[in-house]
């Protein structure tokens, strides 16, 4: 899409979309199209509805945002219009903000805009329309309204990254895909990417990642990316759960296994994000790190009984290789703290069928041993319509974790408290840093949505983290 924010001259050739607050319906109505006598049974601005209506040989197309719309309503009501309506544009859009919107609320608009282009039809003879030429004016009485663009642009091309990451199949998104997608980040961005192979893994220490690596084709890599910026005001570490298929392994799955592509969810989320830090040059310091690895079966494949090492030093009884998760971000997470000293860590992970148990797919679940870091990432997501919820981390359901054989065990073998005890096991290897944050993204990285059949990438986590980021600052 090419964007022009307030062109002198006005095309009438447009589609003109008017975005409608159902409280200032009639003044919007006024103000634009000269009346206001659309019937309210015909439309009143409520959110989600829209009217399209010709007139003097223009399209009109009235979208109702509601009555204080959240960022997360604006984005989708805007989403929806290349998505549902697209038989509406042709070469050239005209989006038309009254005075009334806010700069985030015209960012939510844009984003959600470029994000209707996104469609999962990768590998069909007919190709999905390509909106890569339309014309799209802006008019808004915001100043500075083409950095206004421009940060929209980059904000919906990270999410659709992360769209993109989890939809493509696993015999495309494989762990050295995931590496190489990294590195040319790096040389797009001029950051630092490591992608570590097997023999340099086995160097670091990086054992329980090389466990769960053990029985796939697919050579794992682990993925480590530093964005630096001179004007940082603290230092950020995150770490992705880069399982690129799930299929169990040897406690192999009975159920939904075709979902299991979407298990490096949190890693996209962590690139995609990591991709956008870099584009907007966010004032902080970022170290991301994503282990990428397939979990699967071969007669090399780690053994449910099997003692472990990681590289925080701790021996792990594997009780079920389908805890692979956890083992991963063990040693990214050991990793990470040993060798970059960041003030805060989060990792994301769609680590347990618990947390969706818990609590569907409404949030992600939140555990955090700093109030700060944890009020923080609620009210981020709150305000970008990607919500945690925070859940326990006492020392007792960390004594579910105890091996008699080993330093801990991946499962406790019950049926109860699975997101809890999951979250206890990766704690055991952050050497208790001060402020570490793990969002169990289960329920909220992959689902079923208005924009397609079946489940899709949701990129929970690339706005979450970007609003957090930039509210500290
Ligand atoms: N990737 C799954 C968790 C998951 C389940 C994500 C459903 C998205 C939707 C994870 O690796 C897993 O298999 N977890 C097990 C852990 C159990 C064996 C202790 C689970 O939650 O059942
Ligand atoms: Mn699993
Ligand atoms: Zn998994």
């Amino acid at each position: 899409m090419q964007f022009k924010t307030n062109p002198k001259t006005f095309s009438t050739l447009a589609l003109r979309i008017i975005p409608v607050f159902e409280e200032n319906t009639a003044e919007i109505l006024t103000s634009k199209l000269g009346f206001s006598g659309i019937p309210s049974s015909i439309f009143s601005g409520k959110k989600d509805t829209s009217y399209t209506l010709e007139l003097e040989g223009q399209v009109i197309l009235l979208v109702g945002l509601g009555t204080n719309p959240e960022y997360k309503t604006i984005e989708n009501s805007f989403r929806r219009i290349l998505s549902k309506n697209s038989s509406l544009v042709e070469k050239l859009v005209s989006i038309d903000f009254d005075d009334n919107f806010s700069a985030d609320q015209i960012e939510a608009a844009l984003v959600g805009f470029q994000l209707g282009s996104y469609s999962i039809g990768f590998y069909k003879k007919e190709k999905p329309k390509d909106y890569s030429k339309l014309k799209v004016e802006i008019i808004t009485v915001i100043d500075k309204s083409k950095s206004l663009t421009d940060r929209a642009e980059k904000i919906a091309s990270a999410k659709i990254e992360a769209f993109k990451l989890v939809d493509l199949p696993p015999n495309k998104i494989t762990p050295e895909y995931l590496g190489d997608w990294a590195k040319n980040l790096g040389k797009k961005s001029k950051l630092d990417v490591k992608v570590f192979d097997v023999k340099k893994a086995k160097s670091e220490g990086l054992e329980a990642f090389l466990a769960v690596g053990r029985g796939s084709a697919k050579d794992p890599k682990f993925i480590i990316i530093e964005y630096r910026h001179p004007k940082a005001k603290f230092h950020l570490g995150l770490v992705g759960k880069g399982v690129t298929f799930d299929t169990g392994g040897l406690n192999i799955k009975t159920q939904g296994m075709h979902h299991m592509k979407s298990d490096m969810g949190g890693g996209a989320a962590v690139l995609a994000t990591t991709q956008l830090i870099a584009e907007l040059e966010v004032h902080v310091n970022l170290t991301a790190i994503v282990p990428a690895v397939e979990n699967t079966i071969d007669k090399e494949s780690f053994l449910p009984s099997e003692i472990i090492g990681s590289h925080a030093g701790l021996s792990i009884e594997v009780i079920d290789t389908d805890a692979e998760g956890r083992l991963i971000l063990a040693d990214g997470l050991s990793y990470l703290i040993k060798n970059y000293k960041t003030d805060q860590v989060i990792d994301l992970a769609t680590l347990t069928g618990s947390s969706i148990g818990t609590f569907g797919f409404e949030c992600a679940a939140l555990f955090c041993n700093d109030g700060n870091l944890s009020h923080g990432l609620q009210l981020a997501g709150e305000e970008v319509g990607e919500k945690s919820w925070p859940l326990p981390l006492w020392e007792n359901y960390g004594k579910e974790m105890e091996s008699e054989i080993a330093d801990i065990k991946n499962f406790h073998g019950k049926p109860f408290a699975g997101a809890i005890t999951a979250a206890k096991f990766v704690q055991a290897f952050t050497h208790n840093h001060p402020a570490w944050a793990h969002l169990d993204i289960a329920g909220v990285a992959f689902g079923d949505g208005e924009f397609s059949k079946t489940k899709t990438g949701t990129a929970y986590g690339v706005s979450l983290l970007l609003r957090y980021i930039e509210n500290q600052l």
